[in-house]
C-alpha cells in the first residue's frame, strides 16, 4: 500500500550556508525542499552589520540554483559593539529577520560573541521595543561546567535573567538538546520558542562515543543521554506550536572533521525531510509533522506559511549520497544508521 502525505512546504529556522565554494555546494541541498531558512551569521569574519548582511544575502542570491524559489532570512551576529540603530534599520527594512546571540567561544566561529551580557542589555531592550527576535545559542562557556550540563546551566545563569530583565523580548532557544530546555519552554509564555534539529531527534551521546569515536555525529550542543533525546522527540512530535524545525545543518569538510581536533556540526540538509517523516511515523505522529516543519515556525516569526506543498511518499529505501562534493573536498551527509523509506517530491 502506498502511503503518502502532502504538507505545506517546510522552512528551516536554523541553517549554516557558509560562503564561497561551500555555499554553492550546499545551497541546492536546502532549496530542493525548503521555502525559507534563517541563515546563521557565523562566517569568518561574522555578519555583524546591516551592510554585511546585505552583501551576504547578495552572494546567496547569486549562488541560487536556477528556478529555486527560496528566500534566505538573514540574521545579524550580536556583539558587544553592535550599533542598535543599524540593527533597528535592518529589521525595519526587512533585511534581517532576527539577531543571533553566541556566548563568546561557545561554538564554531563564535570568538566575536558576547562575554558580558550586561554590555548588550541596551541592544536587547531595543530589540524588544521593535519586535526583533533573538536567536540564542544556549550554552555557558565556563570551563568549570561539564559540557553535558552547559545548556541547563545557561538557562538558569543567563537566559532566564535576560528574559526577566527584558520583558517582551521574543527569544528562540536554538537547537535545544535537553529535557531542561523542553521544560523551560513549556513553563513560559508565547514570547519563547525553540528549534530542534533532525539529528538530535535521532542520536544520543552513545552514537558519538560507543564502539569508536564518530566525528560526523559530533556537533554543538553535543547530543546528550537518551532520556533527553526522548524529551526532544516528545516535544517535536507533540504539535506544540512553540517547537519547530531548525536543522542546524552545518557543513564542514571531512578533512576538518576526521582529525585530532574535529569541527562540530552535522550536515543534514540533504535528507532531513525523509528522516523526519521516519521519526514522526515511528512515534505515530505523522499528523504533526507539518506543524513542526511548516506551520509553527512561521507562526512564531509572524510570517505567512509557504504557499505551496511537498509530498512525502513511502516506498523502497531512499538512496542518499553518502558525501557531497565541493571543490575543496567532500562533506559527509548525516547517516541516521537505519534505512529510510520516505521519498520527497
Ligand atoms: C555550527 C557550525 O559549524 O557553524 N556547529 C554545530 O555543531 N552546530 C555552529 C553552531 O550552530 O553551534
Ligand atoms: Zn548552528
Amino acid at each position: 500500500m502506498t502511503q503518502s502525505l502532502t504538507i505545506t512546504r517546510p522552512d528551516d529556522w536554523h541553517l549554516h550556508l557558509r560562503d564561497g565554494a561551500m555555499l554553492h555546494a550546499v545551497l541546492p541541498e536546502t532549496t530542493r525542499h525548503f521555502g525559507r531558512a534563517i541563515i546563521m551569521p557565523n562566517l569568518v569574519p561574522p555578519v555583524v552589520t546591516a551592510a554585511q548582511a546585505a552583501a551576504y544575502r547578495d552572494r546567496i542570491m547569486e549562488a541560487m540554483p536556477k528556478g529555486a524559489a527560496f528566500e534566505p532570512l538573514m540574521t545579524l551576529y550580536l556583539t558587544e559593539d553592535t550599533d542598535p540603530n543599524d540593527l533597528a534599520a535592518a529589521h525595519a527594512s526587512g533585511l534581517i529577520t532576527s539577531v543571533k546571540l553566541y556566548p563568546a567561544g561557545a561554538t564554531t566561529n563564535s570568538a566575536s560573541g558576547v562575554s558580558n551580557f550586561e554590555n548588550v542589555r541596551h541592544i536587547l531592550d531595543r530589540m524588544a521595543e521593535i519586535g526583533c527576535p533573538l536567536c540564542v545559542h544556549g550554552e555557558v562557556t565556563d570551563p568549570a561546567i561539564d559540557i553535558f550540563d552547559r545548556e541547563a546551566v545557561f538557562i538558569d545563569r543567563v537566559l532566564d535573567p535576560i528574559r526577566q530583565a527584558t520583558p517582551g523580548l521574543r527569544v528562540v532557544m536554538e537547537h535545544i538538546t535537553t529535557k531542561d530546555g523542553v521544560d523551560y519552554v513549556k513553563a513560559n509564555d508565547q514570547d519563547l520558542g525553540a528549534t530542534i534539529t533532525t539529528h538530535h531527534l535521532i542520536i544520543n551521546r552513545n552514537h558519538i562515543l560507543v564502539g569508536g569515536i564518530k566525528p560526523h555525529y559530533y556537533c554543538l550542543p553535543v547530543a546528550k543521554r537518551e532520556s533527553h533525546r526522548l524529551a526532544l522527540r516528545a516535544a517535536a512530535t507533540s504539535g506544540d506550536a512553540r517547537f519547530f524545525l531548525g536543522t542546524d545543518s552545518a557543513p564542514h569538510l571531512d578533512a576538518l572533521k576526521e582529525t585530532a581536533c574535529g569541527c562540530a556540526g552535522c550536515f543534514t540538509a540533504t535528507n532531513t525531510m525523509s528522516l523526519l517523516a521516519h521519526v514522526f511515523e515511528e512515534d505515530s505522529a505523522l499528523d504533526h509533522l507539518e506543524a513542526f516543519t511548516s506551520l509553527n515556525g512561521p507562526s512564531f516569526y509572524g510570517l505567512p506559511t509557504n504557499p505551496d506543498t511537498i509530498t512525502l511518499t513511502k516506498g523502497g529505501p531512499v538512496a542518499f549520497p553518502a558525501k557531497l562534493a565541493t571543490p575543496d573536498g567532500e562533506v559527509t551527509v548525516f547517516d541516521p544508521g537505519f534505512p529510510v523509506h520516505w521519498h520527497v517530491t
